[in-house]
């Protein structure tokens, strides 16, 4: 039986790469610190080994490296404006985080660290945003995702641990974010048409975002772990998103006309749109599940619930 340790898994992501896991029958142990202030509860997941330690800290995690075939490494200050808030924190987690990862699965001899990074590295570059653009890094959470990008393929360069890097773009679905005003967009408009409140559409809304179900990152990372992949050189990274995207007016059009516009936010790129040639080719992958259905879905449940008070 394959053993896996995934950090941040009690995360968003994490969690749902953790639940995926355990219903194949894998072994799953859980690294969080539960830092994340977008979250109301963690989802721990009890089957998992679970410990809640600090992935920068070597000298409490590194065993717990010992004897693992794959390490899916999620955990991160995960997103832009509380990074521009507290630049540390999030270099520390984000930067020192993963190179303590990185270091701990190589003295464990770990066969593979599958890496989650973003989109938000391409900054201004023109879309669709292919691999090979150049770096574009806007604000601290992109320079530390990036550094991390770095850190991999340097490991896998330098140290021959085979590292896969991935560049999510705006992931949404099952225990996304909900809460504060820095959740992901997807999220607050959910909970705010929940609550009857008005949609709080940032700027003047036309930023455009591939929007990407977490079922189809969770399957990439599942993929990822495979022992053959086509044509990869490990530590260069791959696009996980769906090719199409959205602005943000439009994504509230399909959810209610209740919508009020608040202030711009800096650091912020203006478009990003996902190649995914690589992903198909690399790991046969391709995404699934349409934003357009699932906001549909979640629609006719907040409706269900809202007639059954
Ligand atoms: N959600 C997205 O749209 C998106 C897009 C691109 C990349 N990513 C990346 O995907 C990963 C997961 O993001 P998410 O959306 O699930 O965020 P999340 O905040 O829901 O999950 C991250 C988890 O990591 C934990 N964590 C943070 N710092 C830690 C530390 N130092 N030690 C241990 N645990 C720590 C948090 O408590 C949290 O549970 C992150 O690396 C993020 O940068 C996410």
């Amino acid at each position: 039986m394959k053993k896996f340790l995934v950090t941040g898994g009690a995360g968003f992501i994490g969690s749902n790469i953790v639940n995926s896991l355990l219903e194949q029958g894998a072994k799953v142990s859980v690294i969080d610190n539960e830092s994340s202030d977008a979250h109301e509860e963690f989802f721990w997941n009890k089957e998992a080994q679970n410990y809640h330690l600090d992935v920068t800290d070597y000298e409490k995690t590194r065993e717990l490296y010992e004897n693992t075939d794959f390490v899916i490494h999620t955990a991160a200050e995960a997103r832009i404006q509380p990074a521009i808030i507290n630049p540390l924190l999030a270099v520390k987690s984000n930067v020192l985080g993963t190179a303590t990862v990185l270091q701990c699965s190589r003295e464990a001899k770990v066969s593979r660290v599958i890496y989650s990074s973003s989109s938000s590295g391409y900054g201004k570059n023109l879309t669709p945003n292919s691999e090979d653009q150049a770096d574009d890094c806007l604000n601290p959470y992109s320079v530390s995702k990036i550094a991390g990008e770095k850190l991999c393929a340097m490991y896998s360069e330098l140290f021959g641990l085979e590292t896969v890097v991935f560049r999510y773009f705006n992931v949404y679905g099952k225990n996304q974010p909900l809460k504060g005003v820095y959740a992901p967009v997807i999220g607050i408009f959910l909970r705010q048409f929940l609550s009857g409140e008005p949609l709080t559409i940032v700027g003047d809304g036309t930023k455009k975002r591939d929007f990407t179900n977490v079922e189809d990152v969770v399957r990439a990372n599942l993929l990822a772990c495979r022992d053959e992949l086509e044509d990869y050189k490990f530590g260069t990274t791959i696009n996980i998103g769906t090719g199409s995207n959205y602005s943000i007016n439009e994504i509230a059009q399909m959810i209610s006309s209740h919508t009020v516009y608040v202030p711009d936010r800096i650091g912020e790129a203006k478009e990003t749109k996902a190649n995914i040639s690589k992903a198909k080719k690399v790991l046969g992958w391709e995404p699934t599940v349409h934003l357009n259905d699932y906001l549909k879905n979640e629609l006719i449940k907040i409706n269900l619930l809202a007639k059954s008070k």
